[in-house]
């Protein structure tokens, strides 16, 4: 397996750092994903207006297009306390219910990869967000009791990167349900320059171009690029990043103009050389590539479908025309 450069996964302490310096705090900074924007600030004033707690809100969609920012941006507007914890992390029925009983009226849980809750905390939680009470048992045996808690009346915020992996009564429990979409170029230009500006990097009006063509449509992808030829610009230049260093540092990381970099294109000659572009099943897909399953539906595939490199069949994934001209352009490079 070739290593990605801009995978999802491997986060280093100081990229979070830099990550949580880059949320936007409000709508207002939060670029894109203008249909979400709308739909949300309907729901946040109505829920205002009656002074009620906010729907339970899933959010999902490949990683780093925003949806962890977009929950704090939630807790912001509607002036809410948001507690931050993750499917993995809440590893017993006894973990929910310590949560659950520190929250007040109008708080925000925030559960990051939902997808990952273990079934018994999902049947609790299930059972919770309908009608905000708590069953629990005390003591052991004969004398066990159950009792009944009445809990405040808050909103989960799920975020996850398969919907599909949730079951679904549980989505059902969801009053708003919504996907991020990729971002428009315009708009991750748009970020770029904004967190250019936040970071004191020097760029000038072309660069973001370059660099948002070959940015997955991701602002996370966008921003990590964004360091990368940062160092490339203080090191070989005077510290500007113009089109010419972007793209001089761009070749240097060998990712090419779709944004691709060598793992996703030996993933389309894999797929081009032993299957003759598909249809080809994502286990066998996974084997040849050395890629995990996960990683392949979550964050490899979703982007070159976007780009009209994809097609899922109900035989299996096959390359498009549009790939295979890619691909024997690169190579003959
Ligand atoms: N709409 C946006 N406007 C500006 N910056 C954004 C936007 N969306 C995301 N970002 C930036 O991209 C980075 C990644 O976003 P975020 O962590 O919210 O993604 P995510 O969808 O939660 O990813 P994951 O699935 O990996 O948890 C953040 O540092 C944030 O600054
Ligand atoms: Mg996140």
């Amino acid at each position: 397996m070739i290593d990605r450069i801009i995978t999802d996964t491997k986060q280093d302490p100081d990229e979070i750092e830099l990550e949580n310096s880059l949320r936007p705090k409000d709508f207002k900074n939060y670029i894109g994903q203008v249909r979400l924007k709308q739909n949300l600030n309907l729901a946040i004033k109505a829920a205002k207006m009656r002074s009620e707690a906010l729907d339970h809100i899933l959010l999902y969609g490949p990683p780093g297009l925003g949806k962890t920012t977009m929950a704090s941006v939630i807790a912001h507007e509607m002036q809410a306390q948001i507690r931050i914890t993750s499917g993995p992390a809440i590893e017993r029925a006894g973990d929910l219910a310590s949560l659950l009983t520190n929250l007040k009226d109008g708080d925000i849980l925030f559960i990051d990869e939902i997808h990952r809750l273990n079934r018994n905390v999902e049947e609790v939680l299930f059972s919770v967000m309908e009608d905000f009470k708590l069953d629990i048992m005390l003591g052991k045996g004969p004398s066990a009791r159950s009792l009944r808690l009445d809990l405040p009346h808050f909103t989960i915020i799920g975020a996850t990167t398969r919907a599909g992996a949730l079951s679904a009564p549980f989505r059902d429990r969801f009053g708003l349900v919504h996907r991020l979409e990729f971002y428009s170029n315009h708009e991750i230009e748009i970020i770029l320059k904004r967190t250019a500006k936040i970071l004191n990097v020097k760029i000038d009006e072309e660069a973001p171009k370059t660099l948002s063509t070959r940015s997955r449509l991701t602002p996370r992808i966008a921003n990590r690029l964004l360091k990368r030829v940062r160092d490339y610009a203080d090191v070989n230049g005077d510290g500007i990043i113009n089109q010419k260093i972007a793209q001089d540092a761009l070749e240097l990381l060998e990712i090419d103009e779709m944004g691709l970099e060598p793992a996703d294109r030996s993933f389309l000659t894999a797929i081009i050389d032993h299957y003759d572009g598909g249809p080809v099943g994502v286990e066998t897909l996974a084997a040849i590539t050395s890629e995990e399953r996960a990683t392949i539906e979550d964050f490899i595939e979703p982007y070159l479908m976007q780009i009209g490199f994809l097609e899922r069949t109900p035989r299996g994934r096959k390359v498009t025309p549009k790939a295979y001209q890619h691909i024997q352009k690169e190579q003959f490079n």
